[in-house]
């Protein structure tokens, strides 16, 4: 049955673009769809200081379609200067601070290893009603990969919500069953879910003897129970859940059959039909509009847009590849049919 449904332009609040050909390659992908973007800082020089974060940004409206919104988090770091700091966060050049823990994911060696070292940055992101973008992932050699989510929240998220109440928190692409009843039952935090974390488990990532790489990303998707409750939380009386793919590029060869691959999923070329399909999925699909343009906004005291999309419910089928210039990357979904369409 032909349906075709219209929503208020949703925003994508997680997302890579990275630097060069890469970037000129992606942009447009989320700026096809989105008003606004976070553009993730973990670029190969990360994005800890105003002058870069304003650069950052020339590049990404220059190759993005027009009145495209990139808001760019500081990479947090204990050696950060204090004063560019809060003058980049009062006059908004940063869209608040992304925390990533040391060796957590992609282009991470520069985080954060002890969380005490930068209360100095939280206390003026509180203060500032600013935003802190957390990517929740304890990393220890004690750990196993698939409970990194849960150590963290009560190790180092806990005590961060402690010290600094009114601080205003996203956890960044929740994983897990847990995480999604942290933030529901917490104050001043939200979540946001990525696609794949509601239609993979770790059966699709972790084989006989070897991964799939292009399924692989950090935080590892979980088992069926986390990818139900990720779905319900999105889908259902969802005030605190919000968008963000976590679209995340890396060249064809960066990806091997092995944990030495790069994490990192890159559904750009087709998130917004995918979480459409989700909610279709769920019989849901009117609330799509909540989760893709309004809990967002709302979150972070933004306006919601004023502009709409529309979406149609036909089969397509995603291509293999994007490729640009000598840049190959595999897409999310490659090769499989998919029932919504943005119409254009
Ligand atoms: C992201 C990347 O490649 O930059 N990778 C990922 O697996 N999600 C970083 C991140 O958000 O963890
Ligand atoms: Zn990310």
């Amino acid at each position: 049955m032909n349906k075709n449904i219209e929503i208020i332009q949703p925003d994508d609040w997680h997302v890579h673009f990275r630097e060069g050909d890469m970037l000129e390659m992606v942009t447009n992908f989320s700026s096809r769809i989105n008003k606004r973007c976070v553009a993730m800082p973990n670029t190969e020089i990360p994005i800890t200081d105003t002058n870069k974060a304003s650069s950052y940004k020339e590049l990404l409206e220059r190759a993005s379609n027009n009145n495209f919104i990139p808001l760019i988090p500081c990479y947090l770091n204990e050696n950060l200067d204090l004063e560019d700091f809060r003058t980049g966060i009062q006059n908004k050049v940063f869209f608040g601070s992304k925390l990533y823990p040391s060796n957590a994911t992609t282009n991470s060696s520069h985080g954060v290893s002890d969380i005490s070292k930068i209360f100095k940055f939280l206390e003026i992101l509180e203060e500032e009603k600013s935003p802190l973008l957390i990517h929740g992932e304890k990393v220890a050699d004690n750990i196993d990969i698939f409970d990194r989510e849960k150590y963290f929240i009560d190790d180092e998220l806990s005590f961060i919500r402690k010290k600094f109440p009114l601080l205003k928190i996203t956890l960044e692409h929740v994983s897990t069953s847990y995480g999604v009843n942290y933030v529901k039952e917490n104050e001043n935090i939200a979540g946001t879910i990525t696609p794949h974390h509601m239609l993979l488990t770790k059966k699709d990532v972790f084989l006989d003897d070897a991964i799939n790489p292009h399924h692989f990303c950090m935080p590892v998707v979980k088992n069926e129970t986390d990818l139900i409750a990720l779905r319900n939380a999105a889908c259902y009386n969802n005030s605190k859940f919000f968008l963000g793919t976590d679209s995340a590029p890396h060249p064809i060869q960066e990806k091997k059959p092995d944990l030495s691959s790069k994490p990192g999923i890159f559904s750009s070329p087709c998130s917004i039909e995918l979480y459409a399909e989700i909610f279709d999925e769920e019989n849901a699909i009117d609330n799509l509009e909540i989760f893709c343009s309004i809990n967002g906004p709302k979150h972070y005291n933004y306006p919601i847009n004023d502009t709409k999309i529309k979406l149609e419910k036909k089969e397509w089928f995603m291509s293999e590849f994007s490729s640009y210039k000598d840049i190959q990357v595999k897409n999310f979904y490659a090769n499989k049919k998919i029932n919504w369409k943005v119409a254009y």
